[in-house]
């Protein structure tokens, strides 16, 4: 038995994971560890769904609340992608669409994505990801949050008038008039509740009060704070830069829990903070509690399984070629 646990996870729990790791990381823990019997999802549904598709059939996946999901997973339903697939088709003929999905999403958009010749990716390797679907492709649609999509693929040279949103909410996706021919980004309206709390006034405040601060964010923050920050990337990124890093003051502009736990490691040594005086946090990551892990680990001990994940077979065979096309691309 193994347990996994994403860097948001609370430290009352965190202290029991044999793994930590950002999405990428655990989506390939899961993947690599095929002695264990039952892998301990401690993170949100759409983690446990990957592991459960990258595993081995033999072997059960589960999360310690089978109730906690995902806010910017939630943006996008498989039949919202599907009126956009048709009037992306129309409005974009002649043109090859590659659907690239942030693995912060069901597995139907996955498998969405496996079907049209798309890929995964996360935010760790969004960029490569997204290289890769400009090699193999014209236009790119990015589900579901707009401004990983956005802010990655500026970081590649892509202007931000070449990239456009699509509102499922609205008719055509609010895309009525014709698309300008050098359009290379399809951006799905989609965003991360906690880490758009992060401000242009925080960096303000930030670099104001403690001049000597490094500022350093997830990309899933709004284009013009990641812009403003000296640096961006996934939740394992973050703390491998402060590990190395000489700076010793560090804004830092994510989940709560993560950058608690960065300071406290580091106390003494350097000053680690959060970006935001209000701490964002994720509740749904804190739906893992130790008492649903214990209860879940007891039941096990007595011999049942209880809260494991499942994904229905057709989708799991879609959503794997997308998910390895992204693992493929780590080589
Ligand atoms: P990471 O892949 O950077 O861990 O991000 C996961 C996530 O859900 C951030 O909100």
């Amino acid at each position: 038995m193994i347990i996994l646990a994403h860097h948001y996870q609370a430290d009352d729990v965190f202290r029991f994971a044999d793994f930590s790791g950002d999405s990428l990381k655990l989506s390939q823990q899961a993947a690599d560890q095929k002695d264990a019997e039952f892998i301990i999802f401690c993170g949100v549904y759409f983690m446990a769904e990957v592991a459960r598709m990258l595993c081995e059939p033999t072997q059960k996946v589960i999360l310690p609340d089978i109730s906690a999901g995902c806010s910017l997973a939630d943006y996008a339903n498989y039949q919202q992608v599907s009126e956009c697939w048709a009037v992306l088709s129309d409005k974009l003929a002649g043109k090859k669409i590659v659907p690239i999905t942030y693995i912060n999403s069901s597995a139907e958009i996955k498998a969405f994505c496996g079907k049209n010749d798309g890929a995964i990716c996360t935010s760790g390797n969004a960029d490569r990801v997204l290289r890769w679907a400009f090699e193999t492709g014209d236009v790119v649609l990015f589900l579901p949050d707009q401004h990983l999509g956005r802010n990655s693929s500026y970081r590649m040279g892509i202007g931000l008038e070449q990239m456009l949103v699509y509102n499922p909410e609205l008719r055509e996706g609010g895309l009525t008039e014709t698309i300008a021919d050098d359009v290379k980004m399809i951006l799905w309206n989609g965003c991360c509740d906690i880490h758009m709390q992060f401000t242009v006034d925080d960096i303000r405040r930030v670099r104001s009060e403690y001049p000597e601060a490094k500022i350093i964010v997830h990309p899933e923050c709004k284009f013009d704070v990641v812009k403003l920050s000296d640096l961006a990337g996934s939740t394992e990124f973050i703390i491998k830069h402060i590990a190395q890093s000489r700076e010793s003051v560090w804004a830092v502009g994510t989940e709560r829990d993560m950058v608690s736990r960065l300071a406290k490691q580091y106390e003494g040594e350097k000053t680690i903070f959060n970006l935001s005086r209000s701490e964002p946090y994720c509740p749904m990551m804190k739906q893992s509690s130790p008492a649903k892990l214990l209860w879940v680990l007891d039941n096990i001990a007595d011999g049942n399984v209880v809260n494991e994940v499942f994904v229905d077979e057709q989708i799991s065979i879609d959503s794997k070629a997308a998910l390895q096309r992204m693992l493929e691309l780590r080589r």
